[in-house]
């Protein structure tokens, strides 16, 4: 069984005088210790995928659809049973995480409150030690402990959030944006750091970003999406290698060659469409150097792509042709 399979997802934001589209038709699947990516560019509706799936959304959202975890769907599950798998079972590291802690207690007073909500039996060494191997994990010194959270720099305050969300072993992690505001050398060991305690604890990854070479450089598999529909999806190997979507072909041209070369910044010209009208072609049609009459008219559905050794999907015309 997967460990998360998200079918059918819809969310939309039901507003006043208008309805906010954010993610249709989502099919999403992690294999235990699967390390997946979303991508696209901002606004594509990433966030709202994951916290939705979640039930971290406001009410003005409706989602729709089945996210099922080890076979539970956390759409319908009691608000009771749902917290009990947050924490335990998923964590969630936002680019934000750490505002939610007090300006006014130490780091560790935190951290052991935190652990005492979900262990209100374990005993001052246990939380202690605990977190102290948490430090560990992260990279962080023991001192931490007494420190209050305006003495971290911005990437000591991702260690920590990430080490927070880690206190309980959960087994899928879900990490949205959490390195984006980093500079790139702390990005980088931070994001080395995450391999290697995903290795070590088995852990299962949801990595939001719209970096695609931290996906190319942190993932097994990846979902692109734009304006709230998936267009391509498969293995790191084949989607950013060979990409077969017009929009994931742009999107990588957008980013700098992995190995530092100069490319072409030509990106996508044409912003998002208006999420809350949904349009009877393709949504990329309008920004696609490829539209035809088809591509506006008739919406593609994502269809196998490649040679079949993999499970990789293309929702394009072109797909095959
Ligand atoms: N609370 C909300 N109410 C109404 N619309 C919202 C709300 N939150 C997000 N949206 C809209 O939903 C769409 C998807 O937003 P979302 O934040 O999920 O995108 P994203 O891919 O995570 O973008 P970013 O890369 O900027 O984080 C956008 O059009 C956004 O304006
Ligand atoms: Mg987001």
């Amino acid at each position: 069984m997967a460990l998360l399979e998200i079918k059918n997802l819809n969310i939309t934001y039901k507003m006043k005088d208008k309805s906010v589209y954010a993610v249709q038709d989502a099919d999403i699947t992690l294999e235990s210790q699967d390390a997946v990516g979303i991508v696209g560019e901002s606004g594509s509706g990433k966030s709202t995928l994951a916290m939705g799936v979640l039930r971290l959304l406001p009410k003005t959202a409706v989602t729709e659809g089945e996210a099922l975890f080890e076979g539970k769907n956390l759409l319908t599950l009691s608000q009771d049973e749902l917290s009990k798998v947050r924490w335990n079972e998923i964590s969630v590291v936002f680019q934000k995480s750490m505002n939610a802690l007090s300006p006014v207690h130490k780091i560790g007073k935190q951290m052991e409150d935190v652990y005492l909500i979900h262990r209100p039996k374990a005993s001052k060494q246990e939380i202690r030690e605990r977190i102290y191997e948490l430090f560990r994990i992260v990279n962080l010194s023991e001192r931490v402990y007494e420190l209050y959270p305006h003495e971290l720099s911005g990437g000591m305050m991702q260690r920590i959030s990430i080490a927070l969300s880690l206190i309980l072993n959960p087994k899928l992690l879900v990490l949205d944006e959490a390195t984006t505001a980093l500079d790139v050398v702390t990005q980088s060991q931070i994001l080395r750091e995450i391999m290697q305690l995903q290795e070590k604890f088995h852990l299962t990854r949801l990595m939001i970003t719209h970096d695609v070479s931290v996906v190319a450089s942190t993932c097994n598999k990846v979902v692109v999406m734009y304006a709230g529909r998936i267009m391509e999806k498969g293995h790191v190997e084949d989607v950013l290698v060979n990409p077969k979507h017009p929009y994931t072909q742009g999107l990588l041209k957008s980013f700098p060659s992995f190995h530092g070369e100069k490319t072409d910044l030509r990106g996508i010209p044409g912003s998002l469409p208006d999420l809350s009208v949904r349009p009877e072609g393709c949504v990329f049609a309008p920004r696609c150097p490829y539209a035809t009459d088809e591509c506006r008219n008739k919406m593609p559905e994502l269809k196998a792509a490649g040679d079949g050794k993999h499970e990789w999907q293309v929702a394009c015309h072109r797909n095959g042709r």
